[in-house]
């Protein structure tokens, strides 16, 4: 059997690396790994490859940034071509990204049997680009592996036929757990001039969050609250950078002695960071599993999110981006008030180990 596994930006490398590990060691299949080249920085995707203990990509698309039509396109005739020569006998794309969705479709018109890992994830909002990557990658995919019950549900109710769900738990908490004594191990709060357990940790990149700057200047604005009482980091996403490079209105950043700017960290330092936070804000869908699994309160500054179960039975509030409502919750977090968890069925580290036992003994229901 022949595994061609894609992984285009930052979210995918974490849910494919345990993926990669539990095939080669169930040995029955050759595997190869596509890089779609969607994240290109050195921060956002070389030092996770490192971090993971990750092979070199077989295959780098060099695919870059650009419009959704121009990335997905691009994305689309490279990987194409390479199925072409490759003939694979599986493909596992994971996430979201618009690397997601092209590789998704090409398996679709080749009629290459596709996996989609963390499937089933909804919002319900057509505002976000994700949204509409989930739902076309789902309906296109053969084997569609959730991370949990209402992954299920989601797909269950859009009609689909049972027998393409599989519900394998989190792969992304198998990574976590994997790296969590190495993370802790590296020093990031102190190299930061932070002390563990007193600090937050903030990140910011969604368009709807970042791309308007009346929005971008709110939050800011609380964040500026917030440092003057908990010291606050802040590793900026690339697209962050060039909007706050832009933003005339809200408060000036280099004037909040609380707020520490730093750029993207590698796997390690960030996982060192938020697993020994106070709190953590964010518009990440990751995270918001990842601090669920910790045990630590985390903010979410969006409107909906696609990953109730960390609502649920997690640590994740809902808290939205109005100013005032970001600083109520951050100041019942600070008064020890944050919100308590357990950590959700099938988050126990063996989701890859499952996956690995699916892709052996799956065979594909169309002749
Ligand atoms: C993408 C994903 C998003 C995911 C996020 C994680 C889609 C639609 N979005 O958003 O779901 O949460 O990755 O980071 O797939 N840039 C760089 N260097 C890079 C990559 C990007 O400078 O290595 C800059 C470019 O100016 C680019 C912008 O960031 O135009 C946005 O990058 P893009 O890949 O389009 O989307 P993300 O915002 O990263």
């Amino acid at each position: 059997m022949k595994i061609v596994h894609v992984v285009g930006a930052r979210p995918n490398y974490m849910k494919i690396a345990p993926i990669l590990t539990a095939v080669a060691r169930a040995g029955f299949a050759t595997q190869k790994l596509v890089h779609t080249g969607q994240h290109y920085d050195p921060s956002m995707s070389e030092v996770f490859f490192r971090d993971l203990g990750m092979p070199a990509p077989d295959v780098h698309l060099g695919v870059g940034s650009g419009s959704h039509a121009e990335q997905t396109a691009k994305v689309m005739v490279g990987f194409e071509k390479l199925c072409q020569e490759e003939r694979p006998d599986l493909v596992v794309v994971a996430g979201d990204v618009n690397s997601t969705m092209a590789c998704a479709i090409d398996c679709a018109k080749l009629r290459i049997p596709c996996a989609h890992v963390e499937a089933g994830l909804r919002s319900f909002d057509l505002d976000m680009p994700e949204e509409v990557n989930r739902l076309v990658t789902d309906r296109l995919c053969d084997l569609l592996l959730t991370p949990s019950a209402d992954g299920d549900e989601n797909l269950l109710k859009e009609g689909t036929a049972p027998e393409r769900i599989f519900r394998v738990g989190n792969v992304m908490i198998d990574t976590l757990l994997q790296h969590l004594p190495k993370a802790r191990a590296t020093g990031a709060p102190a190299r930061l001039g932070l002390t563990p357990g007193g600090y937050a940790v903030l990140t910011l990149h969604r368009p709807s969050n970042v791309d308007d700057p009346r929005v971008l200047g709110g939050l800011l604005g609380a964040i500026a609250e917030i440092q003057a009482t908990l010291p606050v980091v802040f590793p900026v996403h690339p697209r962050t950078r060039q909007r706050l490079a832009a933003l005339t209105g809200g408060p000036r950043l280099e004037a909040l002695p609380g707020l520490k700017l730093c750029e993207p960290l590698g796997y390690l330092e960030f996982l060192g960071l938020t697993s020994q936070a106070k709190l953590v804000l964010t518009d990440s869908g990751g995270l918001q599993e990842e601090t669920t699994a910790l045990g630590i309160p985390c903010l979410t500054l969006r409107e909906n999110t696609e990953r109730p179960v960390t609502i649920t039975e997690g640590t994740n509030t809902l808290v939205g981006t109005s100013p005032e409502k970001v600083l109520a919750a951050a100041r019942e977090a600070l008064a020890g008030r944050g919100k308590a968890g357990r950590t959700p069925a099938l988050w126990d580290g063996k989701a890859a180990e499952r996956i690995a036992e699916i892709f052996r003994t799956w065979r594909p229901l169309r002749p």
